[in-house]
């Protein structure tokens, strides 16, 4: 049953895309299995996700137990990106594999986000836990699931899809003392002895133990979400550092954000509201180290944490058929740009995010540079699972194993080089100098490919950023607000490069499943031209010229189409086109 199955999954990978069509086998236990999950069924995932942890600002390097169980014993993804930059919308997007701009879920409150809003769109009945158990999993998840997922309406409806939750709550959700959860059907209840992320640890082992005691004896999912590093909240927006457990808080005496080059950098930067900040003073500073160390040792408990479930596993004999995932829903930054703490932005500290696994046929000690982004997860797990993958995924599966990392970066171009990033709403810094809240509306393109490193951004206000992020890793030099006219990027100008640059952005505001994977194909149907190298050819200069430009005619706080300009393109050689999906 399952060979057929995943005969068949096989080769719809294999149409769909020459990165997933490795030799992929199922590994065989070598432990002797007890529980369910032998060698031949489904493999578990144990999927554990923090809150607001940044990739760059080094966190994962004061995390010893992530870097031994997971960086040593499994690969790392360097360029992992989640395509909108806070927490409720990205979370929807990982957990149904859907681009923001198509879950319309795109803000962390109604009437644009949170909970109300993800159930108001359908998407209790869609998304990974219920997929799951259809394909015959047992399902159990513990900590944040989004926000606005609260008091009032844990239990109207209940989200579908799981057989044991265990749930933090707004508005109690980010207090790492005196936490309120929700408890499979019960009411909310707080916690006020107990400290939050180790309150999250014992839940998600006496979930462990429910899924390897089953009586059923099917494979299981286990979601771990644990709030740390994010800053303390009520729901408003007044923010104070994380709290660290007791025993971490001396530690780390003295740490200090990384001054990297755009660390409150001496030239404005960025665009919008951003570009208009003041240099911050010393004052401001040491406030954002505090920041820096108070997120470091509040994540020393998740740490711990990632280490018991790893021993649970381990003593249970289930390492050999487990995926372990450990990532963020979004980055963060600390100053740079002379931003206060914060997320929301497209800046490279926001959107690359921690993506760690380990499991069957996953190489140890890899560190792979393959663009991958959160709507690539759900495909993964079905890809792993053997299961048929859904036609309306926008992502699509990450190569896992060994052979399937190894056939894709041999053909380093078969393999998305775009990551869409976009946002609605609002910007502001947490912190206690948060400063105004501004329009931060905007679609952002970071693409990466042999030769070139790229971030294109348009804002409500039609400002436009372009970074070259081989010359200009810290993104401080905006070549798209630059008068100087030498710098080119493949022998072509600025200009240029930007026209194929705005004209994919066009594709990938309004993308739908395959259009998001493989945009360029949409502008080019003869299927000849499959990135950005190969668009850049003088060929096609006045096409990409005359192309409609993406823009808006007004920031709006959600996705408001009418507000969003120019949403159909013209096709090379095709005359108009996209009426099936706009
Ligand atoms: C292993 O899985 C197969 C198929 O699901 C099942 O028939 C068998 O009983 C399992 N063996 C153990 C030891 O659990
Ligand atoms: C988990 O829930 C599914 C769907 O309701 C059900 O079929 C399955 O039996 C449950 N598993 C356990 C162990 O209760
Ligand atoms: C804990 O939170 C609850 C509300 O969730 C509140 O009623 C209670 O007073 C709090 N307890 C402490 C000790 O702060
Ligand atoms: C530093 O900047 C903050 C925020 O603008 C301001 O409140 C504070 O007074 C400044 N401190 C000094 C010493 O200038
Ligand atoms: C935000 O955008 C709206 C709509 O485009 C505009 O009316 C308003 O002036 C903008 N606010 C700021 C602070 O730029
Ligand atoms: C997204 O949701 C908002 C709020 O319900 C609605 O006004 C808007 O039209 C929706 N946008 C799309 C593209 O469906």
């Amino acid at each position: 049953m399952f060979l057929a199955h995943s005969l068949i999954s096989f080769l719809f990978l294999c149409l769909g895309t020459i990165a997933s069509c490795g030799e992929y086998s199922m590994p065989t236990s070598s432990s002797g299995l007890k529980y369910g999950a032998n060698s031949t069924s489904k493999p578990n995932f144990v999927f554990i996700m923090t809150d607001d942890q940044d990739q760059l600002l080094d966190s994962t390097d004061y995390m010893p137990f992530v870097q031994k169980h997971l960086g040593e014993q499994g690969t790392f993804y360097q360029r992992h990106y989640c395509t909108i930059a806070v927490c409720c919308p990205s979370r929807v997007s990982l957990l149904t594999g859907k681009a923001a701009h198509n879950t319309n879920v795109t803000d962390v409150a109604p009437p644009y986000g949170g909970y109300p809003k993800f159930i108001s769109q359908g998407l209790n009945d869609n998304y990974l836990p219920v997929w799951l158990q259809e394909a015959g999993y047992n399902t159990y998840y513990t900590g944040k699931l989004m926000n606005a997922h609260s008091t009032a309406n844990w239990n109207n409806p209940f989200p579908k899809g799981w057989n044991g939750t265990d749930f933090l709550i707004d508005p109690g959700t980010y207090l790492y003392w005196n936490a309120t959860f929700q408890r499979n059907t019960s009411p909310p209840s707080s916690f006020p002895n107990d400290y939050n992320t180790d309150l999250i640890n014992d839940k998600a082992l006496a979930f462990l133990e429910d899924a390897v005691t089953a009586a059923d004896s099917k494979p299981f999912f286990v979601g771990i979400a644990p709030i740390a590093p994010h800053s303390v909240t009520r729901g408003d927006l007044a923010f104070t550092p994380p709290e660290p457990a007791p025993r971490h808080m001396d530690l780390f005496p003295g740490l200090k954000t990384p001054r990297t080059a755009n660390f409150n950098p001496e030239e404005p930067s960025g665009a919008g509201w951003i570009y208009n900040l003041e240099r911050l003073n010393d004052t401001v500073v040491e406030h954002g180290d505090l920041w820096y160390r108070t997120r470091i040792q509040s994540l020393q408990s998740v740490d711990e944490l990632v280490d018991n479930v790893v021993n649970y596993l381990s003593e249970k004999g289930l390492l050999d058929n487990t995926y372990i995932i450990y990532t963020s829903d979004n980055g963060f930054h600390i100053n740079q740009h002379r931003l206060q703490p914060g997320k929301l932005c497209a800046f490279e500290e926001d959107i690359n995010v921690p993506f760690y696994i380990r499991g069957p046929g996953v190489e140890a000690g890899k560190v792979v540079d393959l663009v991958t982004t959160h709507t690539d997860i759900a495909p993964t797990l079905f890809d792993l699972a053997g299961i048929e993958l859904r036609d309306d995924f926008d992502g699509k599966p990450m190569p896992i194993t060994k052979s399937q990392i190894n056939q894709a970066e041999e053909i380093h171009k078969s393999r998305s080089e775009h990551v869409n990033v976009e946002f609605w709403g609002i910007g502001l810094g947490e912190g206690k100098y948060p400063g105004t809240v501004s329009n931060n509306t905007y679609k952002a393109l970071r693409i990466i490919g042999e030769g070139y490193n790229i971030m294109y951004s348009v804002w409500c206000n039609n400002e436009h950023e372009l970074y070259d992020m081989i010359t200009d890793p810290g993104q401080l030099k905006n070549l798209a607000r630059s008068s100087e006219t030498e710098t080119q990027i493949f022998g072509r100008s600025i200009p240029e490069v930007q026209s194929r640059l705005d004209a994919l952005l066009l594709v990938l505001k309004t993308c739908k499943a395959s259009t998001c994977t493989d945009p360029w194909s949409v502008l080019h149907p003869q299927r000849d031209i499959t990135n950005l190298e190969q668009a850049l050819d003088q060929t096609y200069d006045a096409f990409y010229e005359a192309q409609p430009k993406v823009s808006f005619s007004k920031c709006e706080l959600g996705q408001i189409l009418s507000s969003e300009g120019p949403l159909v393109g013209n096709m090379y050689e095709g005359g108009s086109m996209w009426p099936n999906w706009v």
